[in-house]
C-alpha cells in the first residue's frame, strides 16, 4: 500500500512534465503545420492511464476514501473530488488523443493542445499539494 501510495505520488511529476512537452509540442506543431503525430502525446496518455490503474486500486484500499467520515475535508477530497476531477481530466485526454487521430494537418495538433491545456488545469487543480492541507506531500 505504502509503495503504491509512493509510486502514484511521485509520478504526478512524470504525467507533469509529459503533459507539458505534449502540450508545447502540440502548440509547436500546429504552428508548423506537421502532418505526423507525436509520440509524446502517447507517452503523456499512458502516464496519466497508469495513474488511473494505481489511483482506481488506492481508491479500493485508502483509508482516506470513507464515505462516513465525508463531513470532514480530507476523506471528501479523497473520496470524491480527487477521483471525479482526475475522472474527468484522464478522459479528456483520451477522447483528445483519439479525436486527434482521426484529424489531419493543423487540426489535429490544435485538438491535442486544447484537450490537454484543460486537463492539464484539471490536474493541477486536484492534486493534493502540501499546501493545500490534505494530508499529502510533495514526493
Ligand atoms: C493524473 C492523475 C492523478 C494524479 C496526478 C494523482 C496524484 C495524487 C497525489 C499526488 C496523491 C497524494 C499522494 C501522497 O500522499 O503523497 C494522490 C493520492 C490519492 N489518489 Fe491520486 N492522482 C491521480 C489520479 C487518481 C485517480 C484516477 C484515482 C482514483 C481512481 C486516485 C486516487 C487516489 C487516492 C485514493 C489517493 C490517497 C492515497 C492515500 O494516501 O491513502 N488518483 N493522488
Amino acid at each position: 500500500m505504502n509503495i503504491l501510495v509512493r509510486a502514484h505520488s511521485g509520478l504526478r511529476y512524470v504525467v507533469l512534465a509529459l503533459l507539458i512537452a505534449a502540450i508545447f509540442a502540440a502548440y509547436s506543431n500546429w504552428q508548423n503545420g506537421k502532418r505526423k503525430d507525436a509520440k509524446v502525446y502517447l507517452f503523456a496518455m499512458i502516464a496519466t492511464h497508469t495513474q488511473l490503474l494505481i489511483g482506481l486500486i488506492l481508491y479500493v484500499m485508502s483509508p482516506k476514501v470513507d464515505f462516513k467520515m465525508i463531513s470532514e475535508k480530507i476523506y471528501r477530497f479523497y473520496s470524491i473530488e480527487h477521483i471525479f476531477m482526475m475522472l474527468i481530466a484522464i478522459v479528456l485526454i483520451t477522447l483528445g488523443r483519439i479525436r486527434s487521430k482521426k484529424l489531419d494537418g493543423p487540426d489535429k495538433h490544435r485538438t491535442v493542445l486544447y484537450f490537454y491545456a484543460l486537463a492539464l488545469i484539471i490536474i493541477l487543480v486536484a492534486i493534493p499539494w502540501p499546501f493545500r492541507e490534505l494530508g499529502a506531500s510533495w514526493f
